[in-house]
């Protein structure tokens, strides 16, 4: 097969034909309109305490060691409060990095430069659904968006990225990503290591031509299973190294990869030490061998090399594990082998070991730091708080008609939700998400993998995770390195998985999305709108 580029907009290169899909046609019954306008103008009535500028733009930025690579970014400039709030980094396409604190008021006037239209999303954030960067929103180039909210969720690391539809894969993968780092006054008296010693890795893979620019999509098979770049990329840079000396280290990981999973570990062989997960801190902390990773999760985790000494190298690697993909996927996979598309190609498949990044210890230096068992007040959830508890509201992950993936057989609606998407205010669900068994006929057990899903709006509990005993390669291979004891926003749903969650709606009203967070499933239409009514 021939293997041809056509240019997005100057510079991210796609290779070979996208599939072609046909829509479903399907009956909704449309949602009755809610009072979240776009919010195009500042409220002279709402007063932050602080103002940020954000632009999406272009930009030349070092990824590889020679030419530059042209990227999108987004870049800002405090106007109001403290210049700490805001970090640009140099030369890099990764977005500003925000501190903030839980109670502060803030402004972000978000102004697009770039070629499309777009809009941005706060990922975990609890906010308003018209500050939320839903898809309806989507400005374009030259124009201005406000978002004006107050930060009410605990300390953690959540991030920001464009959601426009059908676009946000490209638009994440052409650079557009950022951090959003909340503290607050719990989280401050555990002393947790901090300035230089607190470390954010943003983890992502990215191919690129023989001139360092970024190529999207690598068969026609990447919409199918979302794309996998051939090399590692981790906070803009590859082979990412980092001097640290002989102590203890906070480091804050988010997969930030359109669809790669990882299964992290140390390659020494100590375990992790995990102290939070997409939401913020644990009640106490957890050790594991290795984590499960997908896209858009995030692990916080503290480093302790205080029994390295100068000159020892510590690598975060991912390891090997059998392709996650069954039925037709996995023959997708020989495809990249080579069978399909005749390329000598150096991808990694989904799960070929690989390493992260390395880390030199430098200096040996006294290490004072100890960690209190008890980390957070966390209070343990009470299913029986649900008004369903004895029958989840469920949602089936698969693959519909017209090689879709889809979730109860549907794809996206811009405006509209189905009956079984509305939920009421100040109440508390439980959502059954299953992977597996709810494909129709043929295309449902053609393919099966596994689905990051993502709820907007609220930090969830994950109440159970059950097998069906149907794909006991992937269950084995992932199922202890899940932490399910924290608040979560994104999971991984294995194939043959059921994964109840306990989610609560509160303060606002209005249509939140949820969805895959294979950015190559969302774009495809593994989305769908909830309605939080009165
Ligand atoms: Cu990080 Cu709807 O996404
Ligand atoms: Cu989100
Ligand atoms: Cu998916």
């Amino acid at each position: 097969m021939k293997n041809y580029k056509i240019n997005r907009k100057d510079f991210l290169k796609y290779s070979s034909a996208p599939f072609a899909l046909a829509f479903l046609p399907a009956t909704f019954i449309s949602a009755c309109e809610n009072n979240s306008k776009p919010n195009k103008k500042a409220d002279l009535d709402f007063s932050p305490d602080i103002e940020i500028e954000l632009t999406a733009q272009p930009a030349r930025v070092s990824i590889l060691p020679g030419s530059k690579t042209n990227v999108w970014k987004f870049s800002g400039e405090v106007i109001k409060g403290s210049k700490d709030s805001l970090k640009n980094l140099d030369d890099n396409y990764l977005g500003p990095v925000f501190r903030v604190k839980t109670g502060d008021r803030l402004r972000v006037r978000f102004k697009n430069e770039v070629d499309e239209a777009t809009i941005v999303h706060w990922h975990g954030l609890h906010i308003p659904a018209n500050m939320d960067g839903h898809p309806k929103y989507v400005i374009e180039k030259g124009e201005e968006y406000v978002y004006e909210f107050e930060v009410m969720d605990r300390a953690g690391f959540y991030w920001f990225h464009p959601h426009p539809h059908e676009n946000t894969g490209p638009q994440v993968y052409s650079g557009l990503t950022g951090l959003f780092i909340i503290s607050d006054n719990e989280e401050s008296k555990l002393n947790l290591p901090s300035g230089e010693d607190e470390i954010p890795i943003v983890i992502q893979d990215r191919t690129f031509d023989s001139d360092n620019q970024l190529v999207y999509m690598n068969s026609p098979m990447d919409r199918m299973t979302g794309f996998l770049g051939e090399h590692i990329v981790v906070n803009g840079k590859k082979n990412f190294s980092l001097d640290l000396d002989s102590k203890t280290y906070r480091l804050r990981l988010l997969n930030g990869s359109n669809s790669r999973v990882y299964k992290l570990a140390w390659s020494d062989g100590t375990p992790l030490t995990v102290i939070g997960t997409d939401g913020g801190l644990l009640g106490k902390l957890v050790q594991k061998d290795y984590l499960t990773f997908g896209p858009a999760e995030r692990f916080d985790i503290i480093a302790d090399f205080s029994k390295k000494t100068p000159g020892d190298i510590v690598k975060l690697i991912s390891l090997p594990f059998p392709s996650p993909i069954s039925g037709m996927g996995g023959m997708m996979g020989m495809g990249r082998m080579g069978m399909m598309h005749g390329r000598d190609s150096n991808l990694p498949e989904m799960g070929d070991e690989l390493n992260i990044l390395s880390i030199n210890i430098r200096n040996s230096v006294a290490n004072n730091f100890k960690l209190p068992s008890e980390i957070s007040s966390f209070e343990k959830s009470d299913p029986n708080d649900a008004i369903n508890y004895n029958n989840p509201r469920r949602f089936n992950l698969g693959m519909g008609g017209h090689m879709r993936w889809t979730i109860n057989n549907k794809t996206f609606e811009m405006n509209n939700v189905a009956k079984w998407e509305k939920v009421k205010l100040n109440t508390t669900e439980v959502w059954e998400f299953v992977n597996g068994g709810g494909g129709r006929g043929m295309m449902g057990s053609m393919m099966e993998m596994p689905h990051p899903v993502h709820i907007h709006n609220t930090q969830f509990k994950i109440i159970s995770r059950s097998y069906n005993g149907n794909s006991d390669n992937v269950w084995n291979t992932f199922k202890d390195g899940f932490i399910d004891d924290g608040w979560k926003d994104s999971f991984l749903l294995l194939p043959g998985t059921s994964v109840k969650v306990l989610l609560q709606f509160k303060d606002y009203t209005g249509m939140y999305l949820y969805h895959c967070h294979n950015l190559e499933h969302e774009d495809m239409g593994m989305m769908r709108n909830y309605l939080i009514e009165e």
